[in-house]
């Protein structure tokens, strides 16, 4: 560790990164284990409504205020026939889905989704299957969704029941096509122009669509970033989004590398950053693409997801423990550090598989990682702050010297609100800090959050739900342009400030 014996944060309402898209606090739901039947859709639940939604998982979804949904996967996505999931329940087949390994009844489907989108106040991202689709398939869809009545797709809706269009604006051209494991995988040139062509179908019918393009499936991919750089110079006047997806993990047990990740997710941020400035300058064009982080998460303990070909197995239900809450708090300070690149971010995914909640038929618990979700979801706003930090750094295997604490900002200029999130990396160190306003008088800190404790590997469950929960502490003394706080070890801290 270095000398330092105190950190000091700088902050300045003119030192600007960019506005925060709200769209950072997006989640994603795929037909897979228990995360649509048993978690979104349970008829059989004590808390079913009248739709067979879960009312306890809306209610703990609107908390977290997902502003929009991925759906319906996933690998999932690369074999699904659309047409399966709408009109009467009883006609609809029942299928094996080859990526979970699962029974798919698909008494779920894209008008049921619509439906839970509205009851949680998200807006509906939706997907055309570019694995076993085709580019026909993908405008079919986008015709049953987005046309007016007067033609087969969408006289179809209007006759399941949905006169008006859905008016989906989002669109993701297939999922992780770069991936072997993907049904229907091709090669970047392959899936370059096979998503270029159903864009150009797809936009046809609406052209106020925005379509996402299938990026890396994670940074260690072989093929990573050159997918990148193809698909991009194939599509890029037909996409507005390029996708990124990453999954992390405390692999090898090494907890200070662990807790040191968000250096490994900016350099992601930054290199593919870097591929879409080459890509724009080579295309010598004016359009602009950005980043969707469309999955994102801890996944390393459940890797399960073979379903035995059964109906809702229970797959990839990872329980989530205070570490993993400290580096998904620190992946929620990288989307507002790279807010002038990342436009949109799902949680991958929002219940059961891989979810900050888990659902039994009648109770639900919300893991660790549910805290920071919920704090960022709320509170940061406005634009994000490019904060100066001088303090304190430890050794990682990984990375080096590592900067002890992780921080990031949000300024709502509206509100005259602002929030500071800190992650203290330390495992044994209380940590004095001193926040600096160097360019106003705060009037008052209005609130303190914080996420902390001994055990790294501490979680909750079903018997001891409040283990590892976030509580309100007391507000920092404020002195003049200044305050003094001390963090504990393994902490995640929120300041909330009126200006
Ligand atoms: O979210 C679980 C899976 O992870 C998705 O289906 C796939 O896109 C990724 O590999």
């Amino acid at each position: 560790m270095s000398q330092l014996s105190k950190a000091d944060i700088y902050l300045d309402t003119n030192r600007q990164i960019s506005p925060i898209s709200p769209l950072v606090f997006s989640g994603f739901a795929e037909h897979m284990g228990r995360c649509i039947y048993e978690g979104i859709y349970d008829p059989q639940s004590p808390h079913a409504d009248e739709r067979g939604l879960r009312s306890d998982v809306l209610a703990v979804l609107q908390e977290l205020n997902f502003r929009s949904m991925r759906y319906p996967g996933g690998n999932f996505l690369s074999g699904y026939r659309w047409l399966d999931g709408v009109g009467p329940r009883d006609q609809r087949p029942r299928r094996r889905d080859l990526a979970w390994k699962s029974i798919e009844t698909n008494q779920f489907g894209t008008n049921e989704f619509i439906e839970f989108c509205k009851t949680i106040n998200a807006e509906p991202m939706l997907a055309a299957n570019m694995g076993t689709g085709t580019i026909q398939d993908a405008a079919n869809l986008i015709e049953y969704c987005n046309a007016p009545v007067g033609t087969q797709f969408a006289d179809l809706r209007a006759s399941h029941g949905y006169q008006e269009p859905h008016g989906v604006k989002y669109w993701c051209l297939g999922n992780e096509m770069d991936g072997p494991w993907q049904i229907g995988h091709l090669d970047a040139v392959e899936y370059g122009k096979k998503a270029r062509e159903a864009a150009q179908m797809m936009r046809w019918h609406d052209s106020s669509v925005q379509l996402i393009l299938c990026g890396s499936s994670h940074s260690e991919m072989p093929t990573y970033p050159e997918w990148d750089r193809v698909a991009l110079e194939l599509c890029w006047e037909q996409v507005n989004y390029h996708s990124m997806h990453y999954y992390a993990g405390n692999w090898d047990g090494d907890t200070s590398s662990y807790l040191a990740l968000s250096a490994e997710l900016e350099e992601f941020v930054d290199t593919l950053t870097g591929v879409l400035r080459y890509v724009k300058a080579k295309r010598r064009s004016t359009h602009d693409v950005y980043l969707s982080w469309d999955e994102w998460n801890v996944w390393y303990k459940d890797r399960s997801g073979d379903g035995q070909w059964t109906e809702a197995p229970h797959l990839s239900e990872e329980v989530y423990n205070l570490e993993d809450a400290l580096v998904v708090a620190q992946w929620l300070n990288v989307f507002l550090r790279k807010s002038d690149v990342v436009k949109i971010a799902c949680l991958a995914q929002i219940v059961n598989v891989i979810s900050p909640i888990l659902t039994t038929r009648d109770a639900l618990l919300k893991h660790a990682t549910y805290y920071p979700l919920l704090l960022f979801s709320r509170l940061a706003a406005g634009v994000a702050l490019d904060v100066n930090v001088i303090g304190p750094t430890y050794q990682t295997k990984k990375f080096g010297d590592m900067p002890l604490l992780d921080v990031s900002s949000s300024y709502d200029a509206a509100n005259n609100t602002q929030a500071i999130f800190i992650v203290n990396r330390s495992q044994t160190e209380r940590l004095p800090v001193e926040l600096h306003w160097q360019d106003c008088t705060p009037k008052s800190i209005s609130a303190a959050h914080q996420l902390s404790g001994t055990d790294p590997k501490a979680f909750n469950s079903f018997e001891n739900p409040n283990r590892v929960v976030a509580t309100q502490i007391a507000a920092p003394a404020l002195d003049g342009q200044s305050a003094l706080l001390e963090l504990p070890p393994l902490s995640f801290t929120v300041i909330e400030v009126m200006l």
